[in-house]
């Protein structure tokens, strides 16, 4: 792809990325978001971040398997769209759930384990936005890609979150946890294989 194809591909990227947080706003404000609108706000802002994570960790095995070099360069996108989400879901759960009852906050991160999950895969994601310029990547070097190692830990605790939310149909997190897990696999299968070229090759 040439460089402004994929600055095109890019920019339609970033408009679509934002129609999911539009949607809800209008929704939102049209009244439309059900009996309890703040409650969908948290779980709708949920999800997106949980499907943002997995899109951003399909990227890698996309290159693989397309064999083209494109989708590493749309995966700083949706992991930066990711952590928005998820800034707006720690937000109306902040705002609308606890009404910035901060000795509250703290009581309901430390009594629910769903939640103490939750806020530690925020926590997370933090560095990673904030390491995400070509400037980090820079001086962090090689500890940048140990550092964004960690996004495997927190989709998995993404997923972990909404298991342990969900009471009685545990079908929707468990097909993104099949998801997860396809994604993971494709990484260790690979890691598996490389490792026996490189012994086999060593012979
Ligand atoms: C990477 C971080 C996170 C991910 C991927 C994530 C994902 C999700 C998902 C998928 C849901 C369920 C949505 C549904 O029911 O359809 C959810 C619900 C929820 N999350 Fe998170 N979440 C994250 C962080 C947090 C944080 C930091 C908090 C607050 C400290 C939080 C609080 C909640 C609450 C209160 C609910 C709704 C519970 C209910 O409606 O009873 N989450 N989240």
């Amino acid at each position: 792809m040439s460089l402004s194809h994929i600055q095109f591909v890019k920019l339609v990227l970033f408009v679509v990325c934002l129609i999911p947080a539009t949607v809800l706003g209008w929704n939102f404000y049209h009244d439309q978001l059900g009996a309890n609108p703040f409650e969908a706000l948290t779980r709708e802002s949920g999800e997106w971040t949980l499907r943002f994570l997995l899109a951003t960790l399909l990227m890698t095995p996309l290159r693989g398997v397309l064999h083209q070099s494109w989708p590493l360069q749309l995966r700083r996108m949706l992991g930066l769209y990711s952590f928005f989400y998820a800034c707006l879901h720690l937000l109306t759960y902040l705002w609308f759930d606890q009404f910035f009852d901060w000795q509250e906050i703290t009581k309901d991160i430390l009594k629910r384990p769903f939640i103490t999950v939750g806020i530690t895969a925020w926590i997370l994601l933090l560095p990673l936005a904030v390491t995400s310029t070509n400037s980090m990547m820079r001086r962090l070097g090689r500890r940048w890609k140990h550092l964004h190692r960690s996004i495997y830990l927190i989709a998995s605790l993404g997923v972990l979150h909404f298991l342990w939310m969900v009471k009685a149909d545990l079908r929707e997190p468990l097909i993104y946890a099949a998801i997860l897990l396809i994604l993971l696999g494709y990484r260790v299968t690979k890691w598996w294989q490389k490792r026996a070229f490189s012994i086999a090759a060593r012979q």
